[in-house]
């Protein structure tokens, strides 16, 4: 039954509703056209076109509402993962790592349609759990949506997610869908279950 339920997800068709999460991995032949975001924050970031076309949108309109919100990290090759997670495993432990970090092959950075936003505010950068405690935490998860996006990993729904409240990680699934999400206080998961359910007649 799981396996069927990861056919019917990775098989949409659609890449902009792809669910990868703990159970379901990253395809390796996603057909994708990644960009250079040219992020004020670090050379090489890169992102998936359209989720990159939006984000663009996204951060303009935030400049005029009064952030300047720059991308942290977009797409991740499996192999920049593993680095991470190597990374964050000898910094914090395996038990934090497994919290906020995807396993190699099961991060939807690696579909390059989903990055982590950090604020710069006079020259300095906030990131992580320095970007937490910001208002700009609310702006993102009130106006995502309107750009096709959505926080992947919302305060509350950690059981479901299987990760920790993580404000700054967000994920472009287009226009329709984010507006759907955010309507009804659903994530990603919880759609596909109930989409599923109706498929099977449960
Ligand atoms: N921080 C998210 C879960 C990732 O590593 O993909
Ligand atoms: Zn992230």
């Amino acid at each position: 039954m799981e396996d069927l339920k990861e056919n019917i997800i990775c098989n949409e068709g659609d890449l902009y509703t792809i669910l990868v999460n703990k159970d379901n991995q990253c395809p390796d032949n996603l057909n994708f056209e990644i960009v250079d975001v040219n992020s004020l924050y670090m050379n090489d970031r890169y992102l998936e076109k359209e989720a990159f076309n939006m984000w663009k949108l996204f951060q303009e309109q935030a400049k005029k509402d009064g952030f300047h919100i720059e991308i942290e990290s977009g797409y991740r090759s499996k192999e920049l993962q593993q680095q991470i997670w190597d990374e964050i495993v000898l910094e914090k432990g395996l038990e934090h790592t497994k919290k906020y970090v995807a396993v190699p092959g099961y991060s939807e950075h690696q579909t390059g349609l989903a990055l982590d936003i950090c604020l710069e505010e006079n020259g300095k950068y906030y990131c992580d759990t320095e970007f937490t405690d910001h208002k700009v935490v609310k702006y993102i998860a009130d106006n995502a949506y309107r750009f096709g996006f959505i926080v992947r990993y919302p305060k509350g729904k950690e059981e479901i997610t299987g990760y920790n409240y993580e404000p700054w990680h967000i994920r472009y699934v287009g226009l329709e869908l984010a507006k759907e999400l955010t309507d009804n206080n659903l994530t990603l998961e919880e759609y596909y279950d109930n989409k599923y359910s109706k498929k099977q007649g449960r």
